[in-house]
């Protein structure tokens, strides 16, 4: 940071406590943070196991008055919250994690670095000693022993040779005591970006890239070769600026709405000020110049508000992200839909061979939700993958393959992953994010955002229903000039246009839920049975439960019912049946009666004014009637409102379960 106003280290400190709250969601396992010394000789590390609030507090003790309230001009400060991948969460894991005992390099990083065994022993060889489990601490050790070797290298050519000899992911910050006020980021697969504050609006929209060769200084390390490095800086000068480097925008916001998305190996470096970003080589695609965008994010959408959960608070927000993904797009007074984002590849689109939809966790199940009308209006083959599976089986893919990524953070490195697979075999990518400027909206080559703001509770839930409504926009897109299906659509789109007060209605069972709650929380277990266009509901009701409350839960296809799960039911297993009026309805009262007559009583969401059904059980939630394709929409809202009251109940962690983090970087 190069202040516009003079702080002192307590607003600094404060200032990376509040970045790490608002990305808390990304990992919560445990924190730590770097600042200078008073005499800025040396760097000073508070880490903590747990939660950003832990850290705050170790922080009020290190560090309350005297030398740290004194106001400096130029400060940098790195922090980190950890989602543990090598390494038990403890202090000793905690990231920054430092190069030597003098804390000469301190590093945070996001990510894996999967050669770190490689790089560890080429270290151990030279002295290096090791203090904690992770793969990180190689990165700081690897920065020290360049700098030793190659004593005239800068900072930011250090830090770019170290990352020539990694593999695998990272998002990293470098500081160091020996080059204070300097600051050099960098990332590969795993997001990063640079906010900039200004106190006037700045002069450009980007800033050049620098390439160049640096032959002057040769490497006489054979195990670590020496390659090109760039050269001088030539960037973003302003006097009174700050930096920000952070894995998302929500770290940022209420400091700035200017941005720049770094790009994978982009090198970024801030030194007196001076911003400048480099590449090691130059490919044929690469544009000259990073561009700054402008955010539309607000502070308000990142906080609680008056809700007790962010969760709690994105259930609830349903009725208006549903209409914000449709805003500008469906037309209901001329029955059309425009998607902006893919309109030009509508022709190739429809020249396909198969739809594959591919995504992770909720993301996946909005696939499973919607393949059905997909296949329907499309009339294409509709295969649905998870990222992970479809990776591991190296599955075929077409030049003429449409491919689906489907994530509300756009940065899942499985689906990341995959998107990547299926771009090198020649087909057409399309992402569907909710974070405009995420990896997987700058890799695909058309896409929809689906405009559901920012979801910060980890467990997903405005996402899954604005992914849902995306997929249904694109096969009405798909089936616009097919004549057959025209009554179909128009039923599609009328229910589209009162789904806002549907989901309202819906929302006014809350407590009706909470009552339901009472009655399940100290259960073990919890089975949810559908079929048909339900059934994606009944996979994400489970994983709403398992996420939130640790309860075992399992999601069951009711055809599947008497082939083995039926052993499951008697007359204390908690069963909830979902059994609407459309086209499985005998087929879903059928498995009802085999729950039934073996002694089980189960919930049952049925339609409004459902007599018949709701006989069948005391207990029972009435929804109102959409059409088939969308009542997934309406039944899937009191499965989240249900995992969210048995998981309060339970006194566990609503918006940072444990074990689990938002956004997934790591394969
Ligand atoms: C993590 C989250 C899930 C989420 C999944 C996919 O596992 O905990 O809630 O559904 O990642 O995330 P994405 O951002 O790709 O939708």
């Amino acid at each position: 940071l190069n202040y516009l106003t003079p702080k002192s280290r307590q607003e600094v400190l404060d200032l990376l406590v509040t970045g790490l709250k608002r990305l808390e969601y990304r990992g919560y396992d445990s924190t730590g943070v770097a600042i200078d010394s008073p005499d800025n000789k040396s760097i000073v590390m508070v880490k903590r196991t747990g939660k950003v609030k832990v850290l705050e507090d170790a922080i009020q003790e290190h560090f309350s008055g005297g030398d740290y309230s004194e106001p400096v001009l130029t400060h940098i400060g790195i922090a980190h919250t950890r989602w543990a991948t090598h390494g038990v969460p403890c202090e000793r894991n905690s990231h920054p994690h430092r190069s030597d005992e003098e804390n000469g390099f301190v590093v945070v990083h996001n990510g894996i670095i999967t050669n770190y065994n490689d790089v560890k022993t080429f270290l151990a060889k030279r002295g290096y000693e090791f203090e904690s489990d992770t793969d990180t601490e190689v990165f700081a050790k690897l920065v020290h022993h360049l700098w030793k070797t190659h004593p005239t290298y800068s900072f930011r050519e250090l830090v770019e040779q170290a990352i020539l000899q990694v593999e695998g992911a990272f998002a990293i910050a470098v500081k160091s005591k020996h080059f204070p006020g300097e600051c050099v980021a960098s990332r590969r697969s795993s997001p990063l970006l640079v906010g900039i504050k200004t106190k006037t609006r700045l002069a450009t929209d980007h800033i050049p890239i620098l390439y160049g060769k640096d032959d002057k200084k040769q490497s006489s390390d054979k195990v670590l070769p020496r390659s090109e490095s760039t050269s001088e800086f030539m960037p973003l000068e302003e006097k009174e600026v700050e930096y920000f480097f952070a894995s998302d925008a929500s770290a940022v916001i209420e400091h700035t709405n200017r941005v720049i998305y770094l790009e994978d190996d982009d090198v970024a470096a801030v030194r007196n000020g001076t911003l400048s970003i480099h590449r090691l080589k130059k490919s044929l695609d690469d544009p000259h110049a990073r561009e700054i965008t402008t955010l539309k994010m607000e502070i308000q959408q990142i906080m609680k508000g008056n809700y007790d959960y962010f969760m709690q608070k994105e259930i609830f927000e349903q009725p208006d992200s549903v209409v914000n993904t449709m805003r500008g797009r469906v037309r209901f007074d001329e029955n059309s839909i425009v998607l902006g984002g893919i309109k030009d590849y509508i022709p190739e689109i429809k020249r396909c061979r198969r739809l594959m939809l591919i995504g992770c966790g909720t993301s996946y199940h909005s696939a499973v939700a919607t393949r059905q009308l997909l296949e329907e209006l499309t009339e294409l083959p509709v295969i649905v993958e998870l990222a992970s599976d479809f990776l591991d089986r190296n599955t075929p893919i077409f030049r003429d393959d449409v491919c689906f990524f489907i994530s509300q953070s756009g940065e899942t490195a499985d689906t990341l992953m995959a998107l990547r697979y299926c771009k090198q075999r020649g087909a057409l990518i399309m992402g569907i994010t909710n974070t405009v400027g995420s990896s997987i909206c700058r890799e695909s080559h058309c896409g929809v955002h689906i405009n559901a703001g920012p979801e910060i509770g980890v467990a997903s839930t405005k996402a899954y229903t604005s992914q849902f409504i995306s997929l249904v926009m694109f096969a009405l897109v798909m089936s616009e000039d097919r004549l057959s299906l025209q009554q179909r659509r128009l039923e599609i789109l009328q229910a589209l246009s009162t789904l806002a007060d549907q989901i309202r209605a819906v929302l006014k069972l809350d407590s009706k839920v909470q009552e339901l709650a009472k009655d399940l929380y100290q259960h073990k277990s919890l089975l949810i049975m559908g079929r048909g266009y339900n059934f994606a509901t009944c996979l994400e009701g489970a994983l709403k439960v398992k996420e939130l409350t640790y309860m075992h839960s399992e999601g069951i296809m009711a055809g599947e019912l008497k082939h083995g799960p039926l052993a499951l039911v008697d007359d204390s297993m908690p069963v909830l049946m979902i059994v609407l009026r459309d086209p499985v309805y005998v087929k879903c009262m059928n498995a009802l009666q085999q729950v039934t007559s073996r002694k089980g009583c189960p919930i049952i969401i049925c339609e409004e004014g459902d007599e018949e059904t709701k006989a069948f059980s005391s207990r029972h939630l009435e929804i109102p009637r959409t059409v088939d394709c969308l009542q997934g929409i309406l039944t899937v809202i009191p499965m989240q409102l249900l995992s969210y009251h048995i998981a309060v109940l339970r006194g566990c962690d609503v918006d940072c379960p444990r074990n689990l983090a938002k956004s997934v970087t790591v394969e």
